[in-house]
């Protein structure tokens, strides 16, 4: 693929202060775009100064919702090399939301080199300080101007990256988490699997609520029932009770996360009982009372590696794992951020140096 580059004129300033960089508040200097029409395909690959899109307001994933997004990071190894970790998957990933969204797929090759000649053009930003990584957000939209309902014709495919540090105000402190048994975040059957952007909007209400009454994030349960632990939106969630880790099978309804995918090939490999199966929170509860809920952590790209140190269920509060982080869950971040930084082994064949 020919990628057309368009550098800037205008280099911004980059933060002095990277032990502040915080999630998502800071873009780079570039970003890149193709376009999609039908009976065209893939078109005018190009990397382009950062700045706005002007789209017709009556672009369909305006109104329909046919938006669909990716989050990856890139590494600074204390070599000064940069790394990716698993970037196929999150395209391999992509084009699902995309065909379950009605959107065009992309050529997975095609996305990993302009993801690497963005991140290449805009190196200098890939933050250095422990902690911090450049996330990366492909992002695809239909842009199509119609108002009847049915796939657009017409897409933008955009890639936008910027410098991060810990996704939570609480870095790896433990999170509180609230169990809703109201609202649903998705059902079998609905796009709770595709990383859409819908998914997410559907979400802040209950986020909204939890975090008035002092919580992090919301535990979602399944739909039908509101029986079953699903998801906490951001992450994927692990409990570990009575020495066996367990989280939820992949049925439909909840994001197939890289990081999720990664924990349970690495508890294996560890020799440690992993179970994919559907957990009642009952049983939560239950395992918390008789203080038998040894951890709970959520995963996520973004989110690492993060510990649960309350869980908040029908107003009855339960600490967990003292309100530290467990040891299996610091075991579980060294052993990731290690091999996302290039600092451990990486016997999985994951990490992809780009420089
Ligand atoms: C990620 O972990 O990359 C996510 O996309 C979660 C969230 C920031 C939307």
């Amino acid at each position: 693929m020919d990628i057309k580059v368009n550098p800037t004129r205008e280099l911004k300033a980059k933060p002095e202060d990277e032990s502040n960089l915080g999630f998502g508040e800071i873009v780079t200097d570039h970003m890149f775009q193709m376009d999609y029409e039908a009976g065209k395909g893939w078109i005018n690959p190009r990397i382009v100064p950062y700045g706005n899109l002007s789209i017709d307001p009556a672009a369909m994933a305006l109104h329909y919702g046919q938006e669909i997004f990716e989050g990856l990071k890139a590494y600074r190894g204390t070599d000064s090399a940069i790394y990716l970790f698993r970037p196929e998957e999150n395209y391999k990933r992509f084009n699902r939301s995309a065909t379950r969204l009605c959107m065009p797929e992309v050529d997975v090759d095609q996305v990993m080199e302009a993801t690497k000649q963005l991140i290449l053009l805009d190196q200098d930003w890939v933050p250095t300080t422990q902690g911090t990584s450049l996330y990366i957000r492909p992002t695809m939209i239909a842009t199509e101007p119609h108002l009847g309902v049915r796939p657009a014709d017409e897409y933008l495919l955009f890639i936008i990256i910027g410098p991060v540090g810990a996704y939570y105000k609480e870095g790896l402190n433990p999170v509180k988490i609230y169990v809703e048994d109201n609202y649903v975040r998705a059902s079998i059957g609905g796009t709770g699997e595709s990383k859409a952007a819908g998914n997410y909007a559907s979400s802040l209400l209950a986020a909204e609520e939890a975090k008035k009454k002092g919580f992090t994030q919301v535990l979602w349960l399944d739909a039908a029932e509101r029986k079953y632990v699903e998801e906490v939106g951001t992450m994927n969630m692990f409990f570990v009770i009575d020495g066996e880790v367990i989280g939820a099978p992949l049925t439909g309804s909840i994001l197939p996360g890289i990081t999720r995918d990664s924990v349970i090939r690495i508890v294996k490999n560890w020799g440690i009982t992993m179970s994919e199966r559907s957990l009642t929170i009952d049983e939560v509860i239950e395992a918390a009372r008789d203080g038998r809920l040894q951890e709970a952590f959520g995963t996520g790209t973004a989110a690492v590696i993060s510990p649960v140190g309350q869980i908040t269920y029908k107003g009855e509060d339960h600490v967990v794992a003292g309100g530290k982080m467990g040891e299996l869950s610091q075991r579980l971040y060294d052993e990731i951020v290690g091999i996302q930084y290039g600092e451990k082994e990486d016997p999985y064949g994951w990490r992809i140096k780009i420089n």
